[in-house]
């Protein structure tokens, strides 16, 4: 059987996030045979957006696709290469718009790896976020559209609920590889093989600050939970960790053989 694994890594979240990610990841790529690394980058900068340069610095250390999701939009640097790039991904199910007030950049793209072609889907949940188009559809057109094309399909499910997150994968198993679910920060220990064949784990966790609240400033949490006051958020500024999975797909098939979590403490 051949097969190619994907490591994929939960949101970078700022300044120790990056650290861990630039001076971790090549040797951890190398350690667990990664063929291709996908890492959500929506929380790059600050804990808020993406700017090229953090991309370019992602690129570098040996990331192939970046996706994102709700808050790749709060840095406006970042649309130029959104629209350019063809491995920066935004969730495919914004609006469609055309002309001048069209929404940049795409939800999808095709990697060749070893010469097998994947494809990787950024879709956004619903709940408890942006009533956007309906995810499940949206993800289901794509794989149609390039079924003749790909067998390994990739799917990052950026997104709050657990339940939503469960039904899309059900809904696509068999269809795609895998959906891994983004976006909550917290890795889940769910990681399994649905029953036609599409690996999935609720949320692969982060790649950020780990005595923190979610990536950000533990103060700053409690205040806001206790005071009720919308007080702007911080990155905590502690050592990170790189959390995410690693994924192995049969190419022949574009079934998922195994799904593992990942975590590595950073020393930086
Ligand atoms: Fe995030
Ligand atoms: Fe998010």
């Amino acid at each position: 059987m051949r097969t190619l694994k994907a490591l994929i890594l939960g949101d970078i979240v700022g300044q120790p996030g990056c650290r861990a990610l630039f001076v971790g990841l090549p040797d951890l790529a190398h350690r667990l045979a990664a063929d291709l690394v996908i890492a959500n980058g929506e929380n790059a900068a600050d804990g808020f957006g993406l700017t090229p340069d953090i991309a370019e610095r992602m690129k570098a250390s040996g990331v192939h696709v970046i996706t994102s999701g709700n808050h790749v939009w709060q840095k406006r640097e970042i649309f130029t290469l959104l629209q350019t790039s063809d491995t920066l991904l935004r969730p495919e199910n914004y609006p469609v718009i055309s002309g001048a007030g069209a929404i940049p950049g795409k939800g999808h793209c095709i990697v060749t790896v070893r010469d097998t072609p994947v494809l990787v889907i950024n879709l956004e949940g619903r709940v408890n976020l942006s009533p956007l188009r309906d995810p499940m559809q949206v993800g289901r057109a794509l794989v149609k559209q390039f079924r003749s094309k790909v067998k390994a399909v990739i799917v990052d499910f950026h997104a709050e609920s657990v339940d939503e997150k469960e039904a899309l994968a059900l809904f696509l198993d068999g269809e795609v590889s895998a959906v891994v679910g983004t976006h909550t920060h917290v890795q889940t220990a769910d990681e399994r093989i649905m029953p036609g064949g599409t690996a999935y784990i609720t949320d692969i966790g982060m790649t950020g600050p780990v005595d923190s609240v979610i990536g950000m400033s533990k103060e700053t949490a409690i205040s806001r939970s206790l005071t009720q006051m919308p007080l702007k958020m911080e990155v905590q500024n502690s050592p990170a960790e790189i959390q995410g999975v690693l994924l192995e797909i049969d190419t022949t098939t574009g079934k998922a053989v195994s799904i593992e979590r990942v975590r590595q403490l950073s020393t930086v």
